[in-house]
């Protein structure tokens, strides 16, 4: 496919990654996305389109997605199915306008998969080997490290012997080398140096003597890139490509898939990364694919999170490089969606669904249809999101925050501005965008300076932002083309806070009150100046709130905003364009203020129907983070045992009392080191279990589950399997309890549950937890930690 001939007519192809389908979408997701849309949104006004494509979806292969299937108990493709509907419903309640959704399962995708690893496999770039690292799971990649290594997901690696498929990344380092942008800014520090050397033989070049980087050079353990950067060869490693451990993945294909003793599937990086060309047209023959293709690869920009820059910056381009395909344009990487200082994500629990702000804010809107609600909501999202938080850098979110910057920046800025202009209008000029007429206001007047100004402002970013104004003093283009949302949106609100000062300063409900016909002239003027501010603030904001700002322009008189966009419209930002007479629309508030009951509002909706921690449990990420700070609390001391496969009654503590204790008074982990209820706990414990400190007990996450299903299992007799609900995900466990407790009388039960233990297989079944009982005495009835029905205590909160 090296045949691809680039279409030269201006296209945009942008994509976001491909989700995972292990968890269901968060804010974070929904952050990626919209910034997307809203560059999707911008390049249609600029381009037309038929010339852009935005390209979404979900990625569903590999391992993490297998295991979360069959804790779930159901097949991948079935979990897939489900979870990536839940990405796709989604976006579609937030009015995103992606065109097209793909899935790495869609039979195209698979093919053009099977394509590109054939192409590298044919060109010399692929060769089966054997090899022992450890794997992270939840990262899908290998690592570097002893066994047990923590992965970058905080998880422990694990061990993985196979016989491979690998990729010879290595013969890349040089140009990819070449292709990073920090390469090229550390150009001229090789330059310098080898200009220097002429005279100064001593000279450093990259903490080296030029007498080092030659004999380094000679032996081969130095190398320079074509660009004439210094790297050392090996520094990066041939990459495994192929995974035979498990079957959820695309087949390698022939004629490689016979030259291994092993199935093997696609390494889940090389499938999810082809997606962005599979979606085209590649690896498809049919012509209207191939024009597809020619059309719009390669991509103009990947918007991804900064956690998976090296694939997208090392990986991808090393395979295009190896089949001779165009390299996209540009990766652009966001920071992370923080809450409550660690980063968003469902392996940490603390995560904020976005259907929490478009129901809360949705509220606001009592009259409106759901539909409206959601997209409401889904603006105010984007708004904030954008507004906030630098693109590029980490940000927290908070709901107290998202209600700050909607009051201030919506409510009382931008929406107030609109709806007071254009109350006056209604009320002073019969509902018809009045005239401009200076014709008798004198340029000493005490408002024209102002009114001069602000035409000017207004025009100016306009003008920047329209490609074919040779650009004046605010650089808004230039904030949008850098994806600087902050930036792009502080001098659009400037404007508005300058329209703002201005009626403030003319007071034209004053000028109103007067009579005569100068009076009529300046009130006009006013009028039409605000209202062709706000209809230049209303067409720059349209990207960001495509909603609201459609309500605005119909408010206007302007009729549909979609249609205004698709005709021009809105890139006609010269002052002016708004025609006196013009028969304003139906009005109604368009930001309703918030009050802060809503902060409250949100926290509860993700506490109560979350299905995710709460979002005040959130996440431990460090063992000291995990450390309870309130001491009013010892708890009993540990009385508990771990109850699994058939030994069910291994016994940890002595003499039980179930379960309700453990919730009212958790053991104190503080008190457990050093505090009062040492005795206790030493009393309680057996001779010669040793003691732990505090770091050894907060490794253990434990959990507060629901048992959603119980059954026996054919010929295991003390074997039940269950599944449990920790409210951010559904576990499968397999419990040795079959002959003390019935499946009937555990369905519906909350018990406690080790989360963090590493899945195993028994039985050929995977089981991923630990349930926590005791037993009285050594063969005793295990005995569930389980809450009382009164207890108010949600799935997934942990025990410390
Ligand atoms: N499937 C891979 C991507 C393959 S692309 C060829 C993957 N999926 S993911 O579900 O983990 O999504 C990661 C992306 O989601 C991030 O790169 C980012 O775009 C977005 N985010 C997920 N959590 C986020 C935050 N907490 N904050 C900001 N963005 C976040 O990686």
């Amino acid at each position: 496919m090296s045949d691809i001939k680039p279409d030269t007519k201006q296209k945009f192809y942008l994509t976001t990654p491909i989700y995972y389908v292990n968890a269901r979408p968060h804010i974070g997701h929904a952050y990626t996305t919209i910034a997307a849309d809203v560059i999707a949104r911008r390049q249609r006004l600029l381009l037309g389109s038929e010339n852009v494509w935005f390209l979404t979806g979900t990625d569903e292969h590999g391992q993490k997605i297998e295991r979360s299937a069959s804790a779930a108990g159901i097949p991948p493709q079935q979990f897939a199915d489900q979870i990536s509907a839940q990405f796709e419903g989604l976006w579609k309640r937030m009015g995103i306008t992606n065109d097209q959704y793909i899935r790495t399962t869609d039979p195209d995708h698979v093919r053009g998969v099977q394509r590109l690893f054939s192409q590298l496999y044919e060109r010399g770039h692929i060769y089966l080997d054997s090899y022992t690292g450890q794997y992270s799971v939840g990262e899908e990649m290998f690592i570097d490290g002893p066994p047990g290594t923590i992965g970058p997901d905080g998880k422990p690696t694990e061990t993985v012997t196979e016989e491979n498929f690998y990729f010879r990344l290595s013969d890349f380092q040089g140009r990819i080398i070449d292709l990073m942008v920090l390469s090229f800014l550390r150009g001229n520090l090789v330059g310098a140096a080898g200009m220097m050397s002429v005279g100064d033989p001593g000279t450093l070049e990259q903490g080296l003597t030029f007498a080092e980087v030659n004999e380094g050079l000679l032996r081969g353990k130095l190398k320079r890139s074509n660009a004439g950067f210094l790297y050392v060869p090996g520094a990066l490693k041939d990459l495994s490509i192929s995974r035979s451990s498990f079957d959820w993945g695309i087949p390698v294909p022939e004629p490689a898939a016979s030259t291994s003793k092993e199935k093997h599937v696609i390494y889940v990086w090389l499938d999810a990364l082809a997606n962005y060309m599979t979606a085209v047209g590649y690896g498809s023959d049919k012509p209207e694919d191939r024009a597809k293709l020619a059309k719009f690869w390669p991509a103009d920009l990947h918007l991804v999170g900064k956690e998976i820059i090296r694939f997208h910056c090392i990986y991808w381009p090393a395979f295009l490089l190896a089949a001779d395909l165009p390299l996209p344009k540009k990766v652009q990487a966001h920071g992370w969606l923080l809450f409550e200082e660690s980063k968003m994500s469902k392996s940490r629990g603390n995560i904020v669904r976005t259907e929490t702000i478009l129901d809360a804010f949705g509220s606001l809107k009592p009259e409106a249809s759901k539909t409206e609600q959601d997209l409401f909501g889904a603006d105010v999202l984007r708004y904030f999101l954008l507004r906030e938080i630098p693109f590029g850098q980490d940000g927290s979110f908070s709901f107290d925050a998202l209600v700050q910057r909607y009051n201030s920046d919506l409510a009382n800025g931008y929406g107030n501005l609109v709806s007071r202009t254009l109350s006056m209008i209604q009320q002073n000029s019969g509902g018809l965008i009045p005239t401009e007429d200076l014709i008798g206001i004198e340029p000493e007047d005490d408002w024209t300076p102002e009114l001069t100004e602000l035409a000017w402002r207004a025009n100016s970013i306009a003008g920047d932002f329209n490609p074919t104004h040779d650009g004046l003093f605010l650089p808004l283009e230039e904030a949008w083309n850098k994806a600087a949302f902050n930036d792009g949106l502080w001098l659009i609100l400037s404007v508005v806070g300058r329209l703002d000062l201005f009626l403030t300063e003319t007071a034209p409900w004053k000028i109103a009150k007067s009579e005569g016909p100068s009076t009529r002239r300046r009130l006009s003027t006013i009028l039409y100046t605000a209202a062709e501010s706000i209809r230049i603030i209303t067409a720059l904001l349209y990207p960001i709130l495509p909603h609201s700002t459609a309500k605005v322009w119909a408010q206007l008189g302007l009729g549909d905003i979609e249609a205004a966009a698709k005709n021009g419209d809105l890139k006609n930002l010269e002052w002016g364009g708004l025609k006196p007479g013009t028969k304003l629309g139906p009005l109604s508030p368009i930001f309703p203020r918030a009050d802060k009951g809503l902060i409250q509002i949100m926290t509860d909706m993700e506490q109560d129907g979350a299905p995710q921690a709460p979002l005040k449990e959130a996440s431990t990420p460090t063992p000291a983070a995990a450390v309870p700070d309130d001491s009013t609390h010892p708890g009993a001391p540990p009385r508990t045992s771990t109850l699994s496969e058939e030994n069910p009654g291994a016994q940890v503590g002595g003499a039980a009392a179930p379960g309700p204790d453990l919730v009212r008074t958790p053991p104190h982990t503080e008190a457990l080191a050093s505090g009062p209820f040492v005795a206790s706990a030493a009393a309680s414990t057996t001779p010669d279990t040793p003691q732990i400190a505090i770091d050894d007990f907060v490794k253990i996450d434990l959990r507060v589950a629901k048992i959603i299903v119980a059954e026996r299992i054919p010929k295991a007799d003390k074997l039940l399997r269950l599944e449990v609900d920790l409210g951010y995900e559904k576990r499968q466990i397999l419990s040795g309890i079959a002959e003390w407790y019935t499946p009937e009388e555990l369905i519906g039960r909350r018990i406690v549950v080790i989360a963090n233990l590493a899945p195993r297989k028994m039985r050929g079944l995977e089981s991923h937890g630990m349930l926590l009982a005791a037993s009285n005495g050594d063969n005793g009835k295990p005995i569930l930690a389980t809450f009382a029905d009164s207890e108010d205590i949600e799935l997934g909160s942990r025990l410390k």
